[in-house]
């Protein structure tokens, strides 16, 4: 939450910082501002709402900012999810110490800022918001007595306790930048001549692919020429380059109107770069290296720990590895589960799924599973992220980056991913037969031409989902239902619509409708049912049944060829067939779209929704 960039080197920063934050405003948007430092004086913007806001105030106030006698190039940047204090313009960031000689932005929580707080105070520091964040100006600005920047923020990052990461500058310091990173992100751009630090690296993609990823536990001193790296001991670290192959293009609309519809349409190439190489034999799933396969080959029970969208991939993991490698799986949400005494420990095998490699909380569940003997696997998309910091091996799902609050092409390659692992496990358990294994890869491999034709012919204002959205955008309630791996297709299509159009729906086990959710049904209840081709499909068909019987209208997802479901349903969503346990691949497709549909209908900030943000990095 929260996305923090800063710059030193040669350029006019006060535009890089505004663009930084731009690729950023998917981390919060409740406020935004900027500090930027010319001549021994910081001048500083700060505005709620929208980034935008922000620009507008710069642009008012531009005297004030820009340019004193030759701009300022150096500066820091922030865009807000509010946790501490109310959204307005004082719990803005950069905060800054009572001589306004520090200026700080912050992403995280600090814990113990109630106590500090008071003993600055005590000491004469005069407070101007109300967050947490601010304590961190001051407690530097108290450090400085004893010693340069680097030395005091050193001496403050001691003092605090919480998960954040944070980038301060100093009036007196005209080229140099201190950064800090407990838990929350923080990564080095490299440029010639020139640095950033930032909460993600397309804060800087535009101008720089080199990167170096400060640790958990780091503290990092940028300057135009050098980036130097400490322990909070103050023992010097050294650290590698690393070279991205991310270019600023994916990190554009490429012509769609959002994000999130670029990244629908994303989504065939998206699985087809996660599969690729790993489904090249045809009997069976390599993984090439990427992790050492003893941590599959000696496992003797998975666990699965994710939050949200990722967590819905770690469902339909568990469904595949049960049924193809007879595997006792356990699926737990990551907040649940760190809490909850978990008997876990050496035999497990606990796999994180997490789009960014940084949710609080499964790296906390991924933690706790290691501390105890567990082996963990992490399932990320972000390269050197936390999530492969904390893990004993990592498999990537190569979506490539996905801007979108909403997640799209990374669930469908999360659940890619799970399909891959389960296969692998299958083939060195000895579950499958050759030829079904076969079969399945074979039919994996045909996904991502699949995906495509169904979203080309879904698409548009005259597709299905638009026609939904007129019938049902202004209903007050939807129900999602299914059964087996369409259960977790439910709970995600009811994600999305509750995410972006902001209408309760519920998502339940279609068996369990009867146990209570049934008395919510009316003759205006919009029932979206995942009743694709399966063993179960009889026992949903009577689900629907049940619906109908109330006088709800139900709005199937269903198999291409399956004719039979046109009788149980007032509406019927054709996706291509495909082997019954890969059906998810296809049918949460026409759910994202019609969510999609309806958030449109509405005039919603699709990518933007109200409250939310991409990476969740507190509890
Ligand atoms: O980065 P992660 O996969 O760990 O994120 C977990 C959830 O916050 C995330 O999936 C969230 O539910 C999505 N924005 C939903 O679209």
């Amino acid at each position: 939450m929260c996305g923090i960039v800063g710059y030193v080197g040669q350029r006019p920063v006060q535009n890089l910082l505004l663009h930084g934050l731009q690729q950023l405003e998917y981390r919060g948007y409740d406020s935004a501002g900027v500090s930027v430092l010319s001549d021994g004086d910081i001048r500083s913007v700060r505005a709620v709402g929208k980034l935008q806001n922000l620009v507008d105030a710069v642009e008012e106030r531009q005297p004030a900012v820009a340019t004193i006698e030759r701009p300022a190039t150096t500066g820091i940047g922030h865009t807000r999810w509010a946790t501490h204090g109310r959204v307005n313009e004082e719990n803005a960031h950069p905060h800054f110490d009572t001589a306004d000689s520090v200026h700080v932005v912050v992403n995280g929580i600090v814990e113990n800022y109630l106590a500090l707080k008071n003993r600055l105070q005590d000491m004469g520091a005069e407070f101007t918001s109300e967050t947490d964040a601010e304590v961190i100006a001051h407690l530097i600005a108290h450090h400085l007595a004893t010693g340069d920047l680097v030395e005091a923020v050193r001496l403050a990052y001691n003092d605090l306790e919480g998960h954040f990461s944070f980038v301060a500058m100093h009036k007196d310091e005209p080229e140099l930048l201190v950064g800090a990173r407990l838990e929350c992100p923080l990564i080095v751009g490299v440029g010639d001549g020139e640095r950033f630090l930032a909460s993600a690296v397309p804060a800087f993609l535009e101008h720089t692919n080199r990167v170096q990823f400060v640790e958990n536990g780091e503290l990092v001193a940028i300057r135009p020429d050098s980036t130097t790296f400490m322990l909070p001991d103050g023992t010097p670290v050294e650290r590698e380059e690393t070279q991205l192959d991310w270019d600023q293009e994916t990190a554009q609309k490429g012509g769609f109107e959002t994000f999130m519809l670029k990244e629908i349409h994303e989504q065939p190439d998206a699985i087809a770069e996660t599969i690729a190489d790993r489904t090249v034999r045809e009997t069976g799933v390599d993984f090439g290296g990427e992790f050492d396969e003893d941590i599959l080959r000696n496992a003797k029970r998975i666990v699965i720990v994710a939050c949200g969208t990722s967590y819905h991939a770690g469902l339909i993991g568990r469904y595949a590895m049960t049924e193809w490698a007879r595997m006792p799986v356990a699926v737990d949400i990551a907040s649940e589960y760190r809490y909850s005494n978990p008997v876990v420990g050496p035999g497990d095998v606990v796999i994180g799924i997490t789009q960014s490699g940084e949710t609080a909380d499964t790296l906390a569940a991924m933690r706790l599973a290691q501390e105890q003997g567990a082996t963990v696997l992490a399932v990320t998309n972000i390269m050197g992220s936390q999530a492969t910091r904390d893990s004993d091996g990592v498999v990537y799902t190569r979506a490539g980056l996905e801007v979108g609050v909403a997640a799209t092409k990374t669930f469908i390659c999360q659940v890619a991913v799970m399909y891959l692992l389960a296969l692998r496990l299958a083939e060195l358990r000895g579950t499958l037969e050759p030829e079904r294994l076969a079969s399945l890869v074979g039919q994996l491999k045909q996904l991502p031409s699949t995906l495509s034709e169904l979203i080309e012919r879904l698409d548009g204002a005259e597709g299905q989902s638009t026609g939904i959205a007129d019938k049902h955008g202004r209903d007050n309630f939807f129900l999602f239902l299914g059964r087996h791996v369409g259960l977790p297709v439910a709970l995600e299509g009811a994600l999305k619509l509750k995410e972006i159009s902001y209408i309760p729906s519920d998502a339940y086990a279609a068996g369990e409708m009867k146990h209570g959710p049934i008395a919510l049904l009316d003759e205006k209840t919009p029932v979206i049912v995942c009743a694709t081709d399966s063993p179960v499909l009889d026992k949903v068909v009577s689900n629907m049944q049940e619906v109908r019987a109330r006088g709800a209208h139900v709005i199937a997802v269903a198999t291409e060829g399956n004719l039979d479901i046109g009788e149980h349903a007032e509406e019927v969503i054709r996706v291509p067939k495909t082997d019954w346990m890969l059906q998810p691949i296809l049918a949460i497709v026409p759910l994202q779209m019609i969510a999609y549909a309806i958030a449109r209908s509405r005039g919603l900030d699709i990518d933007q929704p109200r409250n939310l943000a991409k990476t969740v990095t507190v509890e």
